[in-house]
Formats: C-alpha cells, sequence, structure tokens
C-alpha cells in the first residue's frame, strides 16, 4: 500500500488551519470515508484513525497495528452531538467531568448502544469515547461525516507515536494517509475514567489527572489494579490494552526513584558502572539537574554513556513532551541498558511513571 503524507504546512507554522491545510485535511477525510486509514495529530499522541462505526475499518486499524483484536478502540468525536448514539446512557459524572475536561485528553469508558461495532469495542459491551481538542483531529472528524475509532498510531508494543515521522517509521505501506502536524503538545496518552458502573473507576492516568478528577467529581476516585503494579497471574485489568508490556524499549530499563531521600545520581552511576563492566551500550534518561550532579561527582560515567536530557525535574510537562522521543531514539541507537529517572507521582508525575513503570517493566530501584 502507498502511503501518502498529507504535511499542513501552515498549521505548522502558525497554529492555525489556512484553507489550503483544510483542503488538504478533506483529503485525509476522505479516506477515512471510503473505509481507509489515517494517521493523525491529537494534543495527547498520533492517532491511527479509521471510521469507527464500519467493522472492516475497525479490523483493518487491528491489522495495521499488529494488534490484539481483544484490545478495544478509542472512539473519537468532534462535538458532543456525537456521544449520544454511542452510548446507552449518560451518568451524572461523565457529564460533570465532560463539563469540564472535553474537548480535552479525557476518555471516558460508557455501557455502549448498538450502533457501535463489536470489532470496534473488541466485543466489550462497552465503548470508550474521546472528544479531542486538537485543531487538526477536530476538523478531521468534522470532515470526515463520523466518529473516527483511533488507537495511538504506534505499532503494537513500540512507544506512542507524538510527531509524524515517528508515524512514518511505524506506518509506511500500512496506511492510506499520514497526516502530519507537528509534535503533539502533552505526549502522554489520554487519561481513562470507566463511568460505566456506578462507581468512577481510573484504568489510565493522563493530563487529566487523579487529584483533577476527584476535584471536580467531589469523591475519592478507585484506581484500576493494573496501575498500582504489575499484574498477578490471573489479574486482569479493565482496560485490556493496560495488560501488554506496552512504551517498551528494547533495552532493559532500570528506573531509579527517590523515596527515601537518597541520592539518584549516585544510585544511576552504580547501575551504569555494573553495566559499562559487561560491555553493555548504556543510555541515561534523567533530569538536567542529575546530569548536572553527574558532572560534578562522576564525570568520565558520562562519557562513557549516552545522555538523553527529559528537562528539568520541576517541569513534568516537558519530561511528558519527550519521553516517547526519547524512548524511540535510545531504540535507533540500540542502546542495551538505560538507568532513567522517575519522579512523584503527584498530578501529571502519576502517568509519567505510569508509562515509566512499564516501559521498565517494573524494575524500580527506590533511593
Ligand atoms: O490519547 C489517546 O487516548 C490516544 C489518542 C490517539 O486519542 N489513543 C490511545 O489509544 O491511546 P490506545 O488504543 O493506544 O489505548 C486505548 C486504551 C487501551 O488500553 C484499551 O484497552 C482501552 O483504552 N480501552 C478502549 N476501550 C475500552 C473499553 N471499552 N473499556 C476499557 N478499556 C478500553
Ligand atoms: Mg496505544
Amino acid at each position: 500500500m502507498e502511503t501518502r503524507l498529507i504535511v499542513l504546512k501552515d498549521y505548522k507554522r502558525t497554529g492555525v488551519l489556512s484553507d489550503a491545510d483544510k483542503t488538504e485535511l478533506r483529503a485525509a477525510a476522505q479516506i477515512l470515508k471510503n473505509g481507509g486509514l489515517a494517521a493523525f495529530p491529537t494534543e495527547t499522541v498520533y492517532g491511527l484513525g479509521g471510521d469507527a462505526l464500519r467493522k472492516e475499518a475497525a479490523r483493518k486499524i487491528y491489522a495495521a497495528k499488529g494488534r490484539p483484536s481483544d484490545n478495544p478502540l478509542i472512539v473519537h468525536i468532534s462535538n458532543m452531538d456525537q456521544l449520544y448514539p454511542l452510548i446507552d446512557s449518560m451518568p451524572e459524572a461523565a457529564r460533570k467531568m465532560a463539563d469540564r475536561f472535553w474537548p480535552g485528553p479525557l476518555t471516558m469508558v460508557f455501557r455502549k448502544s448498538d450502533a457501535v461495532p463489536a470489532e470496534t469495542t473488541g466485543g466489550l459491551d462497552t465503548v470508550a469515547v474521546r472528544f479531542p481538542v486538537h485543531p487538526v483531529a477536530r476538523a478531521l472528524i468534522e470532515y470526515s461525516g463520523t466518529v473516527i475509532a483511533a488507537p495511538s498510531a504506534n505499532l503494537s508494543g513500540r512507544p506512542s507515536t507524538t510527531n509524524a515521522e515517528h508515524c512514518i517509521e511505524d506506518l509506511t505501506g500500512r496506511v492510506e494517509a499520514i497526516v502530519d502536524g507537528g509534535s503533539c503538545d502533552i505526549g502522554l496518552e489520554s487519561t481513562i475514567l470507566d463511568v460505566s458502573t456506578g462507581e468512577p473507576v481510573l484504568l489510565r492516568p493522563g493530563a487529566v489527572t487523579l487529584e483533577m478528577i476527584r476535584e471536580t467529581l467531589g469523591a475519592d476516585i478507585g484506581e484500576d489494579a493494573a496501575i498500582k503494579g504489575p499484574l498477578e497471574e490471573g489479574e486482569r485489568p479493565k482496560a485490556p490494552g493496560m495488560k501488554y508490556r506496552h512504551y517498551a524499549p528494547k533495552a532493559q530499563m532500570v528506573l531509579v526513584t527517590e523515596r527515601h531521600g537518597g541520592s539518584i545520581s549516585g544510585a544511576v552511576a552504580e547501575l551504569l558502572e555494573k553495566h559499562l563492566r559487561e560491555k553493555k551500550k548504556c543510555a541515561l534518561l534523567c533530569s538536567e539537574e542529575c546530569i548536572a550532579e553527574l558532572k560534578l561527582s562522576r564525570p568520565l560515567i558520562l562519557e562513557g554513556v549516552t545522555v538523553k536530557s527529559s528537562g528539568s525535574r520541576n517541569d513534568k510537562s516537558e519530561m511528558a513532551h519527550v519521553l516517547f522521543e526519547r524512548l524511540r531514539e535510545m531504540d535507533a541507537e540500540d542502546i542495551e541498558f538505560i538507568a532513567a529517572e522517575g519522579c512523584s507521582e503527584e498530578q501529571l508525575g502519576k502517568a509519567l511513571m505510569n508509562r515509566m513503570q512499564k516501559a521498565s517493566a517494573w524494575q524500580i530501584l527506590y533511593v
């Protein structure tokens, strides 16, 4: 299959869709209308879109990603009127959340209506819906005249894609089009909140944080077991996708997190030394602060490894923005061992740690 690259030149430069961009986007929308697939930017990560109401399109999405078909897709809407035909009922909690966070990086799981094919929901009787705020995503959905099923636009098992280059890497020859709208602001996938039962439950942390949800709903919100730690034999996550070792770099990764007042830079230096002795190609993914400390205390270590900065320790948004990109870079460089710095789990830190815990297969060193 030939993959057409659709570059939104003016949008990338100005952040506003010009008439020329809109014409290009209409071509991508036509592909979706015809039952084809197009990757497109959202504020979280790129999505691999197809018509959510056509089962053949859903099947194509699974094939293009190499994803197991029991893992349901998120249905993307561009206005609230598109929501009601997809769902069985609108719980009060969902209404409050939608009022405050839609459009935005929030997905909610509802009991589904018959309009949504079982192929789209991986056979579940619930449907995940998201109303993105990204102007390109919204225009594309609107022009397509339908609702768009879109998982993250990466090959299954690879980090999610946060710019068009990543999509080109993973999806060339697998989708009809890739819409290049520049890099995604947030860089981590949406928060998923299950509102299909009486009590809302967090299934995946994201930029709409647990603190924000608690404040909005005025209640203590439960978290799915898959967020809290590695699942035990036989335990099942509510979001089927959470059971896979997503976001996995090729390298072994150890996550170093401060919990007992220890030194992050000291601990990563020790880990790196050990793996360098084993002649492994090593990388360090950490804050500017950690790099500065190592420059003073262990400058030789920094020379022997690939150093990737995740920005300042105090700027979690920047860490989120670059995480998947850094993981992809390290894959491309055939890194075999990664020492990575974690962060506190407050606010956006919860989503960051969730992705890093999975990337490290829960190999965490608390210092
Ligand atoms: O930010 C995002 O959410 C991105 C952009 C493209 O919107 N999409 C995304 O999709 O991350 P995906 O397919 O990579 O992750 C969707 C997650 C999976 O873990 C899946 O199991 C879960 O959502 N999910 C989807 N439908 C569900 C449902 N009905 N019940 C429970 N979990 C569901
Ligand atoms: Mg994904």
